[in-house]
């Protein structure tokens, strides 16, 4: 089956084709997703912003489309950078820009507890299904190491790995991240009943 996604983030497609693979499902990026305006993500919470975004870009999808929101939520910070991790330092901000900004907040802090947070909202051309939520706790280090992964993830240090999100190859990474575990219980919920196959079609 095919389930199209809202989504034009390298990052994210490489993950969700990854983990499509695993269930049979080719994940594809929505056709003609460039052309659309932007959705305006201005909920206040992860899951309000997935929603917007699945019942928008769904309504113009040839069959179910998922969109997810996520981010990073840093306990010493009350929570940021939160629904904003994309543009912490400013809209249109680089990774290494809000990396940066994320370092210069943390100096000094001894509390380095985070997580990320991921929310996917399923919909059938426009008209939602359901939600599903990962988690996946880390720590924050006090310098970028390595080279893999998208955002924030050289600055995750996952401790079960003893190794930060930046040096977890993709496969390791999917295995136990928040996007890992919110797209896993999509995948289950559409394999449990062929009926919501046939949608995709
Ligand atoms: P969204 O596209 O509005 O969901 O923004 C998500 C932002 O959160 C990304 O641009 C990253 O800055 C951050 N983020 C979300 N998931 C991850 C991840 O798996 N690794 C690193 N950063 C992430």
């Amino acid at each position: 089956m095919t389930l199209y996604c809202a989504t034009s983030n390298a990052g994210k497609l490489r993950e969700f084709r990854l983990a499509g693979q695993r269930f049979g499902i080719d994940v594809m990026e929505m056709p003609g997703l460039q052309e659309i305006p932007p959705c305006d993500e201005t909920g206040r919470t992860f899951k309000a912003n997935a929603i917007l975004k699945a019942t928008y870009y769904g309504q113009q999808a040839p069959g179910l489309l998922f969109a997810d929101d996520s981010g990073l939520e840093v306990d010493t910070l009350g929570g940021a950078p939160g629904v904003v991790s994309a543009r912490y330092a400013g809209p249109g901000a680089s990774d290494a820009q809000n990396n940066a900004l994320l370092l210069g907040n943390m100096r000094g802090r001894e509390n380095r507890r985070a997580r990320f947070v991921c929310v996917i909202a399923l919909a059938n051309r426009g008209e939602m299904i359901r939600t599903f939520r990962g988690i996946v706790e880390g720590e924050i280090l006090d310098e970028a190491r390595g080279a893999e992964g998208f955002g924030y993830d050289p600055l995750f240090y996952y401790a079960p790995y003893q190794k930060s999100f930046g040096e977890a190859s993709v496969e390791e990474k999917m295995a136990v991240s928040h996007r890992g575990r919110a797209l896993t219980a999509m995948f289950r919920y559409l394999s449990d009943s062929p009926q919501r196959h046939k949608a995709a079609k």
